[in-house]
C-alpha cells in the first residue's frame, strides 16, 4: 500500500506544516475563499473543549497529532499533554519544534517553485508541558495512563482498524474527561480496509454513517455531549485547496 506512506512525504511534511502553523494569508491567499475553514488544528481545541470541566493540572492526549499545532494548544489548558503519531518523520519536526520553538520550510507555490516559511510555535505556549512520541493508535503502550481530555482530530479515518482504537478510549479518558473526535469520514481502501469502515456503505439494504457506528460503539462508556460541523481547508498549492468539512462530536466518560 503506498498512501499510508504519504505523511512521511516531503510533500505532507510542507502541507502540514502549513496547514499548522502557516499565516492565514499563506494558507487562503484569495479573498474570496473559505476563509471561516483556517485555523482547524487551533479551532479543534478551542472551538470543542469544554475549559471549565478540566480540573488544575489536567493531562491531554493528541492522537494522530501530526506536527503538533493542536498538541501545543491542548498545554494551555492541561499541565502535560502528550502527542502521539505514526508517523516518523511527522514526530521528529515536532520535537524539533518543541524543543526550539520553530522550524524552517518551503511550501508549494505551482510545481516545483516553492516559498519559503518558518514555522513558530505562538509565543504564550508553555513548550515544556508538551512530549510527542512516535506510536500506534491502535496499539498504544500500556502505560500512557488516563486522561483528562483526549483530541482524535480526523484520524479515525486514516487508520487501517478504527475500532481498536475506539476499544482503547474507554481505559484513556478519565471519568468526567473529554473525547473531541473529529473526521470528514474520508473512507479510501488505501488507508481502511472496507470492512473496518465505520460508515459510508450500506448493511441490509440501508446506509450507514460513521456518527451512528461511533454512538453504537463508544454509548456505554461515554455520553455524546456535542455535534456539530467544522470547515477545514489544507493548501496544495496556491491554485488549489481541499475543502472539507469535518463532523465534529464530544463525549463524556460516565
Ligand atoms: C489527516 S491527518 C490529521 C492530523 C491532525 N490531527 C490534524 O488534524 O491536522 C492523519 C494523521 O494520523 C496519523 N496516523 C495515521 N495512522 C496512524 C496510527 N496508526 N496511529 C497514530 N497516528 C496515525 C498520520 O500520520 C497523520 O498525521
Amino acid at each position: 500500500m503506498s498512501t499510508p506512506n504519504f505523511y512521511e512525504s516531503d510533500r505532507a511534511l510542507s502541507e502540514y506544516l502549513l496547514f499548522h502553523y502557516g499565516a492565514p494569508q499563506q494558507n487562503m491567499p484569495w479573498p474570496f475563499g473559505p476563509t471561516t475553514a483556517l485555523n482547524y488544528p487551533a479551532r479543534c481545541v478551542s472551538e470543542c473543549i469544554d475549559t471549565s470541566l478540566l480540573p488544575a493540572q489536567a493531562r491531554g492526549l493528541d492522537l494522530g497529532c501530526a506536527v503538533g499545532r493542536s498538541t501545543f494548544e491542548l498545554s494551555q489548558y492541561c499541565s502535560e499533554v502528550i502527542g502521539i503519531d505514526y508517523s516518523h518523520r511527522f514526530i521528529e519536526v515536532a520535537r524539533h519544534l518543541q524543543e526550539h520553538g520553530s522550524t524552517s520550510y518551503e511550501y508549494i507555490e505551482e510545481g516545483l517553485l516553492t516559498a519559503p516559511a518558518t514555522a513558530v510555535v505562538p509565543a504564550e505556549i508553555a513548550r515544556q508541558r508538551v512530549t510527542f512520541e512516535q506510536g500506534d493508535a491502535q496499539a498504544l503502550r500500556s502505560n500512557l495512563g488516563s486522561f483528562d481530555v483526549v483530541l482524535m482530530a480526523n484520524l479515525v479515518d486514516r487508520l487501517p482498524h478504527p475500532g481498536e482504537c475506539l476499544k482503547a478510549l474507554p481505559a484513556l479518558v478519565r471519568l468526567g474527561g473529554q473525547l473531541i473526535l473529529t473526521t470528514p469520514c474520508t473512507w479510501l481502501d488505501s488507508y481502511t480496509p472496507q470492512s473496518h469502515w465505520l460508515g459510508g456503505f450500506e448493511q441490509h439494504g440501508r446506509p450507514v454513517r460513521t456518527l451512528a457506528t461511533l454512538q453504537a460503539v463508544l454509548a456505554p462508556s461515554f455520553a455524546l455531549t456535542r455535534t456539530f460541523d467544522m470547515p477545514f481547508v489544507i493548501r496544495e498549492h496556491a491554485r488549489k485547496f481541499q475543502w472539507s468539512v469535518a463532523q465534529a462530536t464530544v463525549w463524556i466518560r460516565r
